[in-house]
């Protein structure tokens, strides 16, 4: 026997074991990479979504699987062109054991291919490209959030409801943009009503004015919009100073006015839009939630805040179903598949394509809240076409 051998106990022996055939130790950490935006016009979002992670992480003792979590951030600014590069600074570089992200569409479908060349689990806490779970689907990956489709569907049903017959709807030129009024259209038309004009402009301009001049002079019963963060508030107070707000009714997916109420002040009074958030859910998970929130964060949270609560939630799920350890990744992604999460907006499970199957409210702005109106539609699933799973 060499000298050597001596000195290696069983603990020793065990990690030599481990590092060698790349299975996680007991006493490792978890590596979770956050690549979400904190700078540009998603900026609050990527901040609320991290807040809400963390926020889970420590009412469950600062672990995830019963282990300490070491965070890997990267700023994606919301910038397709950028996101392979900063998906692999945290895939290749960091080696993290998931990757949580993003917001913005367009980035999270560059950082899905770089996740899935890698066999990287990844868990999408916002971005709703209607591709993640349907086309592109794949077993690592999964949503804690929504697809484009499934708030917007739910306003095309009562945009219709409400005796609409012309719409006019005005989004940004990208992913979500396009889909959300895809998933509006194909609700409100099925329903009788028209889309009548479908308008766009380059994310994330701000320029409104053309657009707004445009729609008077189309005076459709109503107009459907797709904006969120900095430029959903830019553009609520652009159609009120318009002199729209008055006369052509305004409706959203919900990210219009979640995060932005204040900075719209009074032009976001009485807006309905709708979301699988609102305020006023009558459940005692949102109530815990909140009041946690607010303690640590000295602000009210937004739907993006729960997603990130309900990335966490759903990792936990995966981890404690593998012993919690991150490299058995098929007991995690079987542990993922069957949570039931007792989420703040309701509880839900996942469609087979890995997405949440929930509840669509309508909401209707009072002051700086989206309070429930009813339930538009109950344990909505994204319909998932094209995902082969
Ligand atoms: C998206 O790009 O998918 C998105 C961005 C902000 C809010 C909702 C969706």
């Amino acid at each position: 026997m060499k000298p050597t051998q001596h000195i290696i106990g069983a603990t020793a022996l065990a990690l030599a074991l481990g590092a060698a055939f790349g299975s996680a130790q007991a006493d490792d950490k978890v590596k979770v990479g956050l690549m979400l935006p904190s700078t540009g016009t998603y900026a609050a979002l990527g901040a609320a979504i991290t807040n809400g992670f963390k926020q889970f992480v420590a009412e469950n003792g600062g672990k995830l699987g019963g282990r300490e979590v070491e965070y890997y951030a990267v700023d994606d600014e919301s910038d397709p062109a950028k996101a392979t590069e900063n998906a692999n600074k945290l895939v290749k570089r960091d080696k993290v054991d998931v990757l949580v992200g993003t917001v913005h569409s367009g980035v999270a479908l560059a950082m899905a291919k770089v996740a899935r060349d890698n066999k990287t689990l990844m868990i999408v806490p916002n971005a709703g490209a209607d591709e993640l779970t349907g086309p592109l689907c794949a077993p690592t990956l999964f949503r804690s959030s929504f697809t484009n489709w499934q708030p917007a569907y739910a306003m095309g049903k009562v945009a219709a409801e409400k005796g609409h017959k012309k719409v006019v709807t005005l989004t940004w030129k990208y992913a979500a943009g396009q889909q959300s009024t895809e998933g509006f259209k194909e609700a409100f038309e099925k329903a009788g009503g028209k889309v009548v004009k479908e308008m766009t402009l380059p994310f994330p301009n701000v320029e409104f004015q053309p657009f707004l001049t445009e729609i008077a002079a189309l005076k459709p019963d109503a107009v459907y919009v797709f904006f969120a963060g900095a430029g959903a508030a830019k553009f609520v107070r652009d159609y009120q100073a318009a002199g729209l707000k008055a006369s052509i009714p305004l409706y959203g997916a919900g990210f219009l006015t979640d995060g932005t109420l204040e900075a719209m002040g009074d032009a976001g009074k009485g807006l309905l839009t709708t979301l699988h958030y609102a305020d006023g859910l009558d459940n005692k998970k949102d109530a815990a939630f909140r009041l946690n929130y607010a303690k640590t964060y000295k602000m009210q949270p937004d739907v993006y805040a729960v997603q990130g609560y309900d990335a966490a939630q759903l990792y936990q799920a995966g981890l404690a179903a593998a012993g919690g350890d991150p490299s058995k990744q098929e007991a995690v992604i079987k542990g993922m598949e069957a949570a039931k999460i007792d989420s703040p907006r309701g509880a839900f499970t996942l469609s087979k394509a890995h997405n949440p199957v929930q509840d669509i409210y309508l909401r209707q702005a009072e002051g700086t809240q989206n309070k429930v109106v009813s339930t538009a539609i109950k344990g909505l699933a994204d319909p998932a076409r094209g995902c082969k799973m």
